[in-house]
């Protein structure tokens, strides 16, 4: 039976997606198609000569699935320690849906993406720990994604004693390799050194982002929390 979708409010929404909690799962997410950003609007956006591509081309939804159930079958389970899990898609009435494991800190708020911890903490010795754990993990099993961004990632708190702390990093969208790095039978040390240029770019990302907030705004709505329908846009400062 189709899942209800309409009636709920998205949670969050990125460039691509609508992001719903599963109505019937707490701990699970819906991601459907943005319905005002249809695959011909994201083909024409890509423009020539991607727009040679069938439209399945650029089915995220579709592709994230297929990664996931790829590392599912094909790599060790803790590869799941630092990204969501998929539970498959799903029917809805705004569309096929992937259906994953939604991060939660232990309030029951929806962990807040890398980018707006940035923006509100800054880059912490606690944040900078997790995101070298994570970094050394994409390595160890050399994880097959596109540019890791900043509102890709979401902060896990937790709580020991009375102290909030940073459990995990988790990577929640961008996995699946491009390009070259996509290749079938691509020799392993090329491999691991096109998975290595992807964590040392986390590092640029960083730089990019402390720069771009210089003149007192947040960069773009994409990857926040939704009020009332509208991405949360943190106040300029
Ligand atoms: N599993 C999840 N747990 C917690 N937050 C999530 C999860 N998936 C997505 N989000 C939040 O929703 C935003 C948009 O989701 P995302 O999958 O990145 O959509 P898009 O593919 O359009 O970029 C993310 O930036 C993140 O803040
Ligand atoms: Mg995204």
């Amino acid at each position: 039976m189709s899942i209800k979708l309409t009636a709920e409010r998205p949670f969050s929404r990125g460039g691509n997606r609508l992001c719903f909690i599963h109505p019937d799962h707490p701990d699970r997410c819906i991601k459907v198609r943005r319905p005002e950003f249809t695959l011909e609007d994201c083909r024409r956006k890509k423009g020539f000569p991607k727009t040679l591509l069938p439209l399945s081309a650029f089915d995220d939804n579709a592709e994230e699935f297929r990664v996931l159930r790829d590392f599912q079958e094909n790599y060790a389970d803790s590869i799941f320690d630092h990204i969501s899990r998929s539970y498959g898609m799903v029917e809805t009435d705004l569309g096929l849906g992937m259906c994953s494991e939604l991060i939660l800190d232990h309030t029951g708020d929806i962990s807040m993406s890398l980018m707006l911890y940035l923006w509100h903490f800054g880059y912490t010795d606690e944040c900078k720990a997790a995101l070298e754990k994570l970094k050394t993990h994409w390595l160890k099993h050399a994880v097959p994604s596109r540019s890791i961004l900043l509102h890709n990632i979401v902060v896990e708190k937790r709580l020991q004693g009375d102290d909030e702390f940073i459990n995990r990093l988790v990577v929640i969208d961008g996995l699946g390799a491009t390009g070259i790095a996509s290749l079938p039978f691509l020799p392993q040390r090329l491999r691991r050194y096109l998975v290595g240029r992807k964590v040392k770019n986390l590092d640029q990302r960083l730089t990019d982002f402390f720069e771009s907030i210089k003149n007192g705004k947040y960069p773009g709505p994409n990857g926040l929390p939704m009020k009332d329908g509208k991405p949360d846009i943190p106040k300029p400062r």
